[in-house]
């Protein structure tokens, strides 16, 4: 939940009036670099000086009611307008429906209160008094608590043990200690996932039984296929379809906030329903295809044993088929990387390039959108904030508004869910576009694009660099070097009740 939001909005139509006569004329009196608002000594108190200073200096461009008066308007000729439009975009202090979400805006507040971006050079050059003080500034960031937003900015992908109770519990949908003391269940648990790991590399979910999950998120090529677009089933022409966006990982796609660039799918499960059905990708069309696939399926000794072993009677069907794919998904979490391994005291673990590349990426405020554990994957995100990525990235795909796709609201132009970083050096192309090729010039766009600063070559390398020590592990082998065998589950299936026989992989 966002926590940000009720400290912007929680400040009661009562409390601004009050406050706000009382230092009304100290905020509009020119800048003395002190601020005269009273010291506060209780938290309450700090919230409410704190929400007394946004109002004031940051409502009118970021309030739910923007708003200037006749001579500010005047006097900052036009500027003033296109100042709200860019503001109400970037950062709106309201809850805005469902889609940003706490630490991401967290960071943002952080970044600006930090780099003293805000309110903009140009605004409190003619709007004398509206700029913050260095009081206002340690408030502020105090408020928002700037330990915590730096603390958020990174932490250490979680490793999954065969053992992890609370990981079985999750896959199986019951309490951690119930799953610890029940073996049985830890090993459904692990029936379950070895079961969506097959149907992920299963053929049979296409119409040409050629295609599968795997086919375009190949587990030893980063999660994708490598492609700027990715090649469904054949179409009337015998070649292979292709789809209108590159395909992002599958690695440590199970914290997205939403899946999908455009953020159809609001997890995993319900993301898997979609390429089956997908003329383009696994060429069924209709929700009544789930029962050919599912014919297909039972002819399978071991799906036969395995579907009634987690699903009781529920049988194979669209949704335990994509239930099981989910949970295999789940354990798809690439821990231990250098950047890991950095994060939890390993000093040695990164270069000294790597950790400049590292400080460059706070600095400039790439990690407000590429932070938390997986390095983006956590709000939706202009593409053009400064400069249009598509300009940039040459080439675009034609109709793909990001989110606006999804909710049709205008607002959501152009906004796309931002990719994890995490293993990025393996996941070429780049952009939702798959027209950039190399990590480097994916960099350099994204410094256009997203940040004020056209960076050095120096900077551009440095930041590329700390990137690649993203690369992590799956089975504990760095994932640039697994092998298909790898990927083989940890699984004994013959030690299933009723499966004497060898059973043989399908893939
Ligand atoms: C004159 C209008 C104006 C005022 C006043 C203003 N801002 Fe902004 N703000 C903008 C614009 C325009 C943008 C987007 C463009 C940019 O980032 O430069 C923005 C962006 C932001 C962002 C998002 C930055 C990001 O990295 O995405 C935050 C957070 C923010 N402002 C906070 C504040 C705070 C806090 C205040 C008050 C201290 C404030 N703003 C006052 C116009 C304003
Ligand atoms: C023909 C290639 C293809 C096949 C087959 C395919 N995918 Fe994808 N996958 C894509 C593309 C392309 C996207 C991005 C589509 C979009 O965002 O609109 C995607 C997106 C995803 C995402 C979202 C990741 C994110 O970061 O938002 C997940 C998860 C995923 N696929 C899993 C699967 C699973 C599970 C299957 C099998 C049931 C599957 N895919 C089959 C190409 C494919
Ligand atoms: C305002 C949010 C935001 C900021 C700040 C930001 N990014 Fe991004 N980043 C995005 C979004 C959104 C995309 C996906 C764009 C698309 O494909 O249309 C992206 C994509 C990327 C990609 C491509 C990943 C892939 O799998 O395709 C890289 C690499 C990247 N960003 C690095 C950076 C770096 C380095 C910085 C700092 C210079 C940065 N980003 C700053 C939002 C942001």
């Amino acid at each position: 939940m966002s926590k940000i939001t009720p400290y912007l909005f929680g400040v009661t139509a009562a409390t601004v009036t009050i406050l706000t006569a009382g230092v009304f004329s100290a905020i509009i009196s020119p800048a003395t670099k002190k601020s005269n608002l009273p010291v506060p000594s209780t938290p309450e108190q700090a919230a409410a000086v704190a929400n007394v200073i946004m109002q004031s200096k940051c409502a009118a461009c970021h309030g739910v009611y923007p708003q200037f008066n006749g001579l500010s308007n005047l006097l900052s000729l036009g500027q003033v307008k296109r100042d709200i439009e860019g503001a109400q975009r970037a950062f709106v202090m309201a809850p805005n429906g469902d889609i940003r979400h706490s630490d991401v805006d967290f960071r943002k507040m952080d970044q600006v209160l930090r780099t003293r971006s805000m309110p903009p050079a140009l605004y409190t050059a003619v709007h004398l008094g509206s700029g913050l003080t260095m009081d206002d500034v340690t408030l502020l960031r105090h408020h928002f608590s700037e330990d915590a937003a730096i603390r958020r900015t990174f932490s250490p992908i979680r490793p999954i043990h065969m053992t992890d109770a609370e990981f079985v519990a999750q896959v199986w949908g019951i309490p951690a200690e119930a799953a610890a003391r029940t073996p049985e269940v830890m090993q459904k648990a692990w029936a379950k996932v070895y079961l969506g790991r097959r149907l992920f590399h299963d053929t049979r979910l296409s119409t040409t039984n050629q295609v599968s999950c795997a086919s375009c998120h190949d587990l030893t090529l980063g999660g994708t296929d490598n492609l700027p677009k990715s090649e469904g089933v054949p179409g009337p022409d015998g070649k292979p379809q292709l789809g209108g966006v590159n395909a992002p990982t599958v690695y440590n796609a199970a914290s997205n906030i939403r899946q999908f660039w455009d953020g159809r799918a609001a997890n995993l499960q319900e993301q898997a329903g979609g390429p089956p059905l997908n003329p383009v990708e696994m060429g069924y069309s209709k929700p009544e295809d789930w029962n050919e696939i599912a014919a297909k399926l039972k002819d399978d000794p071991e799906y036969r044993i395995l579907f009634p072993l987690v699903y009781g009677e529920a049988g194979i069907t669209a949704e335990t088929i994509t239930d099981a794919i989910a949970a295999f998904e789940r354990t798809l979490v690439t821990p231990d990387s250098d950047f890991d391994r950095y994060l939890t005291g390993d000093a040695s673990a990164m270069t000294e390039q790597q950790v400049d590349g590292m400080h460059t990426f706070l600095n400039y405020g790439c990690a407000t959108c590429h932070g938390g554990p997986t390095l983006g994957g956590q709000s939706f995100e202009y593409i053009n904030t400064h400069a249009d990525l598509r300009a940039h990235a040459e080439g675009y795909t034609e109709g793909a508004y990001g989110l606006q796709d999804f909710t049709r609201k205008e607002e959501h132009r152009d906004m796309f869910r931002v990719p994890n970083l995490r293993n990025v050096a393996l996941t070429a192309p780049y952009f939702h576009t798959g027209t950039v090729s190399k990590l480097e010039d994916a960099v350099r766009i994204m410094f256009d694009t997203q940040t004020r600063t056209t960076a050095s070559e120096t900077q551009v390398e440095n930041v590329t660099a700390f990137l690649r020590a993203q690369t992590g592990r799956y089975n504990g082998k760095p994932l640039d070097e697994l092998q298909q065998a790898d990927i083989q589950p940890n699984f004994d299936s013959t030690q299933l009740p009723g499966n004497s026989e060898q059973t043989t992989e399908q893939e």
